[in-house]
């Protein structure tokens, strides 16, 4: 009896053990937990309320955020946060509120958060491209080397805009060949601007129906699902589940093949390198880092060509040929505003003549309509997030250094105090009572300030040299068999068409 009663007390301690030191471990992490997401500043932006651990996350809908953020709006105004974890989140909402942040406090803004999820693609310190590297020196001087090799091989020149109608081309023969059946424009549109990418920084393009560049898409589209949805955030949030063994490849096999496969053309570049001849942005890029240390301090390493050039490709190809397939879409739904196009190709360039650059002032309608595709179309609805770079106050409000900061861009694209007809395909919006093509400050699909769409000079002739070449070429006309396409477009990285089909008929 006594020994029962002995081992019952022994037991009991044991427990009262384990209960002790489980209430001091939860008391402790929600401790932690409170520290963590506790506003110790006065006049931080308004927003709902956070909870342990994950923060305001289930406010949001990952699948259609816009939706879940437009009550938070209403609620909260142009300026709320949000609670990812442990991340503190800013919304910027309203042309006058995101300016304000991009042009007038463009170095507060200029800083990009750390994007654990891509470590296992080599992103790094000193290797982190350039859409997604933090504010600094090597940011600098990659922006720097890109924009200007670019255009040393064309951008805002001659000779790329020769590559871009040369392609317009190539794209118009394509389209010519489906005979005024029913297709979908999605793939020849997405191979015709791949091409230009690819041959600014591979000097290489891809035959149409080629099975290696089904595949480059085909991976290419992976990547960007894997970047929406709820997993992919919260690993960027707590970045340590990323250390389970395993996870990273499953979540982001995609983007692991993707990166496989620019490696694939890089290294065919490396062996075939001639610093006497550059031919194209990776020679160049080669080239730099021969260069030894400064280079190499300066962000010229092999890591950070893979990741570069991978940024022009993601940055460069899905938004163009998104907007060129909202352009189409938009034809096809308004075929009095495709005859007046059609109309101004006739008058200032015939039907013989290729498009350039310079027909482009002589078309203030055309051009009024491709801005009005970019404003209406809106394929980055949140931009890329931005980052304070220092503690700053903003309308009032006090926002620490660290903060991801979200612009939101269709908040300035359809802003109801600035566009007469936010919510409807009105290439007015671009002209005067004249007919002459204005300028709009609150015309911000390539966002503005420093961190601004590096690619905004090859996007506009894209955008104006595919379009005129092809309406010079075709009438698109709606399938007879077909229901009137959607006009909403649904929500990945970028906004996109539903699919639809077309008939391009032969003018
Ligand atoms: C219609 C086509 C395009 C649209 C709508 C677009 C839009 C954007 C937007 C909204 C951003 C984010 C800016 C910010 O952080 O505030 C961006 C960044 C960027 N874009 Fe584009 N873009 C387009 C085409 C291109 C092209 C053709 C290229 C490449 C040749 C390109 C390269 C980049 C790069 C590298 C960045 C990151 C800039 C940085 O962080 O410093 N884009 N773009
Ligand atoms: C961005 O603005 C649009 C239009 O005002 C709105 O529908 C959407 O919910 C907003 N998104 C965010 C993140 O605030």
């Amino acid at each position: 009896m006594a020994l029962l009663l002995w081992l019952g007390s022994q037991l009991s301690t044991y427990w009262n053990g384990i209960s002790i030191l489980g209430i001091f471990l939860t008391v402790f992490t929600l401790l932690f937990d409170f520290m963590k997401r506790r506003k110790k500043w006065n006049h931080y932006p308004p927003g709902p309320t956070s909870l342990p651990f994950i923060g305001t996350m289930l406010h949001i809908d990952f699948r259609n955020p816009h939706l879940s953020f437009n009550q938070l709006r209403k609620k909260f105004g142009n300026v709320f946060h949000l609670q990812n974890c442990w991340t503190n989140v800013v919304v910027l909402n309203g042309y006058k509120t995101v300016k304000e942040a991009l042009v007038h406090r463009s170095e507060d803004f200029a800083d990009r958060p750390y994007t654990p999820v891509y470590e296992h693609l080599g992103y790094g310190s000193k290797s982190e491209g350039i859409a997604i590297a933090r504010y600094g020196h090597v940011w600098k001087e990659l922006r720097k080397f890109t924009l200007s090799t670019l255009r040393n091989f064309g951008m805002g020149k001659k000779s790329l805009e020769k590559r871009v109608t040369e392609e317009a081309g190539f794209l118009c023969s394509a389209v010519g060949s489906e005979e005024g059946r029913p297709f979908d424009p999605r793939f020849l549109v997405n191979n015709a601007v791949c091409n230009v990418i690819c041959t600014t920084i591979y000097g290489e393009r891809f035959d149409y129906g080629d099975k290696t560049f089904k595949r480059l898409l085909h991976l290419f589209e992976k990547f960007l699902n894997e970047e929406t949805g709820f997993l992919p955030q919260l690993l960027n949030v707590v970045p340590i589940l990323l250390r389970i063994p395993g996870v990273p490849q499953k979540v982001f096999r995609g983007q692991k093949e993707f990166m496989d496969f620019i490696d694939v053309l890089v290294h065919k570049h490396m062996e075939s390198w001639n610093p006497a001849h550059i031919r194209d942005f990776t020679d160049a890029f080669l080239k730099e880092m021969q260069k030894g240390k400064v280079a190499e301090e300066n962000g010229f390493n092999y890591n950070n060509l893979r990741l570069v050039t991978a940024d022009l490709f993601g940055a460069g190809s899905e938004t163009t040929s998104t907007t060129l397939r909202w352009a189409f879409l938009y034809m096809l739904l308004h075929p009095e505003i495709q005859n007046k196009v059609q109309a101004e190709i006739d008058k200032v360039i015939g039907r013989e003549r290729s498009p350039t650059m310079e027909d482009q002032v002589n078309m203030p309608y055309t051009n009024a309509v491709i801005h009005e595709v970019q404003r209406y179309g809106d394929v980055i609805p949140l931009g890329l997030p931005h980052m304070t770079y220092r503690d700053i106050e903003f309308q009032g409000f006090f926002i620490p250094k660290g903060t991801t900061v979200i612009t939101n861009l269709t908040s300035v694209l359809k802003d109801e105090a600035v566009w007469e007809k936010p919510n409807q395909f009105y290439p007015e919006h671009f002209l005067d009572v004249n007919g002459q093509f204005v300028k709009r400050e609150a015309f911000m699909p390539f966002s503005a300030g420093r961190r601004v769409c590096l690619g905004e000079q090859l996007a506009r002739m894209e955008l104006f040299i595919f379009f005129t070449t092809l309406l010079q070429k075709f009438t698109f006309v709606l399938p007879e068999d077909q229901p009137r396409p959607r006009e909403d477009g649904y929500f990945a990285f970028s906004r996109s068409p539903y699919p639809y089909l077309l008939r391009a008929v032969p003018r």
